[in-house]
């Protein structure tokens, strides 16, 4: 029996539903298939090759030690060439900063010292492409699902801005990927060969389109789409807890000072920070980058363990959004508790330390995904976003404008989930006692 039309999503609620939807084989529920909805807003390629996938996981997640010290010099001038610079200011004085904007430019730049490297990583106009990018693959792909399915081929290239972009990242991008295949053609050693993500792309595209320059822009465009705006988010998700509670300044203080003392800014350091890595997880528990995880698409029909059938041609996703919201999974589960996973890290048993970093993925926890297709890119963004609270808790306090005491609630579009746009806060260089 067709329960639901042609193209409708079926959401999988709680751990047993989703543990299985997890396992489901890639030829019953296709994750590439899910990401094909995005062949006219970023481009069909990315179904045809997810060759950058394994590049992200493991390539990025092995270097993030030895790379690490390029991302705090980026991170570190891209703070103080910003709004966030607070030089001018008395002590004591404080200015408003609308944030998420500001935090946008920041990881772009910061991000993309690992990506593309320097000088392009500090261009404004490649900048303002990646983040207008994201925003309108977003629109374009609201606008383009108003229609049926079978109307998608006629008016998704009508809809999308992604011929323009393109064309605009081959202007920017292209020379330096051009000038980097010559000199890899040459000698694929050659001196002074940049160890970052455009290298990596460069050695590894399979043969045919992907070995074209437009093929690398198009990766440079995708890369920049998975990971901008979701650290984006996930940072001013926890800048907005601690304008709103300034009093767990104190504690993270205490242990981003101590560890930085003793052992120095480094990816190890990051690893020490429990209390840090506790407030990331609670913030992104309850303010996750969407409310459904595990978007896939049926290839087949499948009928799950309690009988629920899903037609071949439908999507299937779970929903993130109660299972984080559910006291049955947490305690006073609406309640932001920034120590909550430390202290079940602490009072836990053996082997539970790791279950509840920020990284882990689990039945209880979506906010990256679960299972194979889980983000690759996370063990990255929890060190780039890690290193960006450090500075700001060393350097800054922040607090609420002056009248406001609650969060600035977040914007949902569809199931995205965005940290509000245009909410601000002050920011004070650090009172040294
Ligand atoms: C806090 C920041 C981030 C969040 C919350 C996040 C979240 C997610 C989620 C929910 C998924 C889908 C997983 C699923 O359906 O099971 C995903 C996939 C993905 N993410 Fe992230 N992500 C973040 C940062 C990044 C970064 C920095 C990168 C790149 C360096 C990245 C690269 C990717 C890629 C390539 C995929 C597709 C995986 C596949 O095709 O199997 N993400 N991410």
């Amino acid at each position: 029996m067709r329960l639901f039309p042609f193209g409708t999503t079926a959401v999988a609620n709680g751990p047993a539903l989703i543990n299985e939807l997890r396992n489901a084989p890639d030829d019953a529920f296709s994750f590439a298939e899910f990401a094909d909805k995005a062949r006219y807003t970023i481009s069909p390629a990315l179904k045809e090759s997810r060759y950058h996938v394994p590049i992200v996981r493991t390539t990025l997640t092995r270097n993030l030690a030895g790379l690490f010290p390029d991302l705090l010099d980026e991170m570190n001038s891209a703070f103080k060439e910003s709004i966030f610079n607070l030089d001018g200011l008395k002590d004591g004085e404080w200015k408003s900063i609308p944030v998420h904007r500001n935090i946008m430019e920041l990881v772009c730049r910061t991000t993309n010292r690992l990506v593309v490297g320097a000088p392009l990583c500090r261009n404004k106009e490649y900048r303002d492409l990646i983040i207008n990018f994201t925003i309108d693959v977003a629109k374009s792909s609201m606008f383009i699902n108003l229609f049926p399915t079978f109307l998608h081929p006629i008016v998704g290239p009508i809809l999308s801005q992604t011929n323009k972009t393109q064309r605009k990242m081959l202007r920017l991008a292209g020379p330096l990927i051009e000038e980097r295949k010559v000199k890899l053609a040459a000698d694929k050693n050659y001196a002074d060969k940049p160890n970052d993500y455009l290298t990596w792309i460069l050695e590894d595209a399979p043969p045919g389109f992907e070995q074209t320059t437009e093929g690398w822009a198009i990766r440079l465009l995708q890369m920049n789409f998975a990971a901008i705006h979701t650290s984006s988010a996930t940072f001013t998700h926890a800048i907005f807890h601690l304008a709103t509670q300034p009093e767990y300044m104190a504690v993270l203080r205490e242990e981003i000072d101590t560890v930085i003392e003793s052992d120095g800014w480094s990816k190890a350091s990051m690893q020490k920070m429990k209390r840090l890595d506790s407030f990331l997880r609670e913030s992104s528990r309850l303010n996750a980058i969407i409310l459904t995880s595990l978007n896939r698409f049926a290839l087949r029909d499948y009928t799950f363990q309690d009988g629920t059938f899903i037609p071949k041609g439908n999507f299937v996703t779970a929903s993130l959004y109660s299972l984080h919201m559910d006291d049955e999974n947490y305690e006073d589960a609406k309640v932001f508790k920034p120590w909550r996973f430390v202290e079940m890290r602490e009072n836990g048993e053996e082997g539970e330390s790791v279950k509840h970093q920020f990284t882990n993925t689990s039945v209880e926890y979506l906010s990256f995904g679960l299972g194979k297709h889980a983000c690759p890119g996370r063990f990255f963004a929890a060190n780039e976003i890690k290193a960006m609270m450090c500075y700001l808790v060393q350097n800054f306090d922040v607090k609420l404008p002056d009248g406001v005491t609650e969060r600035p609630t977040n914007q949902y579009f569809g199931t995205s989930v965005t940290p509000n746009q245009t909410a601000e806060v002050m920011f004070s260089r650090r009172k040294r006692v």
